[in-house]
């Protein structure tokens, strides 16, 4: 039985692992720590029951009396850290807290790991870091980035995540802390905060609202469903090597009007004439008029890619989803739990998605 730290599993992708985890390792104890920042939501957690195979305890990875605490009431001999600032639109408009959260709550996670972990030269301890490909900068219309690919961070959130990475890195090579790194491409899924590409176009499509693309619309992502991400980091977890990296992805490029043309037309679709939901959702004709390129955003990267060979050689991992099939899953979810959307659109985090619209940069005031 292992004792796992859970950082940021109250967001969307940490979320997404608690819920696996229980199924797939039901002997665990899992201990989530999240600040409970916006983009956290103890309703993703809902399902779980405090007792001796879970605990959730709201604090900040960089609070170091609590972290140290939690390391040695719970002994704690695996840590996955999820917990961060994850969008890079804000950590344009206000990048302390990326810098706070990213770099320095990082670097307290592995103090604490140094200190319980290393008298004992850290023999069944295991650090995972989640991470992004958008350490690696951006790639021009062909190539891969792999895990040798030199790190090039454009956006402060980037830079924030490279650094940390770093650290995680430093740590295994300066003291032989047992880590290992993931550099995962653009996730989509249930419970994604309706700040990102996917849930926001799914959400103002519903909604009959404008559909903001950033400049031309052309930049390309990588896009796994985020259950592949976290079989990926429950594989790495198992039998990645220590001090390694693993990038992980989906094979999936796809360009960002492609994927809101898509949106749109399986909104349409299944809100269409005959439909249950036409009434909950009523439109005119097809929501792709409701696209509007608008002002891009600064220092956008034009296209990440994955070469996830080794992931796939090394661990026998494989995204188990296809795109067509997964972004279905996706807008039916967002279609089935609407008042987990409408209670962050309104109320108590409308400060917060409003952002979005603040035209600092998208130039569109709604
Ligand atoms: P998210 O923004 O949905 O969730 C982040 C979680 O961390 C929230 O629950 C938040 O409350 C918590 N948190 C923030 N600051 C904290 C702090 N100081 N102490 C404790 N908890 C804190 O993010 P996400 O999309 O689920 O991303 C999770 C991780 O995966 C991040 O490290 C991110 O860099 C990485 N990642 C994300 C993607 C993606 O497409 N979303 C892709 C690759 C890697
Ligand atoms: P995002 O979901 O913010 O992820 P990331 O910037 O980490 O890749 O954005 C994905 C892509 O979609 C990115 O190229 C920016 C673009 N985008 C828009 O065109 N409009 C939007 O409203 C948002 C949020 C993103």
């Amino acid at each position: 039985m292992r004792k796992v730290l859970i950082t940021g599993g109250a967001g969307f992708i940490g979320a997404n692992f608690v819920l696996l985890m229980r199924k797939a390792h039901p002997e665990d104890r899992l201990i989530v720590l999240d600040k409970l920042t916006y983009a956290g939501n103890l309703e993703n957690l809902a399902s779980l029951k405090e007792g001796p195979l879970y605990r959730f305890v709201k604090g900040d990875i960089n609070d170091a009396t609590l972290v140290d605490r939690l390391f040695g009431d719970e002994d704690i001999d695996t840590v996955v850290n999820f917990a961060a600032e994850s969008h890079v639109d804000r950590s344009i408009l206000g990048p302390r807290d990326f810098i706070e959260t990213n770099v320095f709550g990082t670097f307290t996670l592995l103090e604490a790991a140094r200190k319980h972990w290393l008298p004992s030269n850290g023999d069944g301890k295991r650090f995972l870091h989640v991470s992004t490909d958008e350490v690696y900068g951006s790639l021009g219309p062909t190539g891969f980035f792999t895990e040798s690919t030199a790190y090039s961070p454009n956006s402060p959130y980037a830079a924030s995540k490279a650094s940390s990475d770093h650290l995680v890195r430093a740590y295994f090579h300066t003291y032989g802390l047992p880590v290992v790194t993931t550099n995962c491409s653009n996730n989509y899924g249930p419970y994604q905060f309706p700040e990102k590409l996917i849930p926001l176009m799914v959400i103002n499509a519903l909604k009959g609202k404008q559909l903001p693309v950033y400049g031309d619309g052309q930049n390309v992502r990588d896009w796994l469903y985020v259950e592949d991400h976290c079989t990926a980091i429950d594989t790495v977890l198992e039998r990645g090597r220590l001090g390694e990296t693993y990038n992980v992805g989906g094979r999936n490029e796809k360009k960002n009007l492609d994927i809101v043309k898509l949106i749109c037309s399986i909104v349409d679709e299944r809100t269409g004439s005959g439909s249950e939901l036409k009434r909950e959702f009523p439109f005119d004709g097809s929501r792709a008029k409701l696209i509007n390129f608008v002002k891009d955003r600064p220092g956008h990267d034009r296209r990440y890619a994955i070469d996830c060979a080794k992931m796939e050689k090394e661990l026998g991992w494989s995204p188990a989803h296809r795109f067509e099939d997964g972004i279905k899953k996706t807008v039916d979810w967002y279609l089935s739990n609407r008042r987990w959307w409408e209670r962050i659109i309104s109320g108590e985090y409308v400060e917060y998605y409003s952002l979005q619209y603040s035209g600092r940069f998208t130039g569109q005031v709604e």
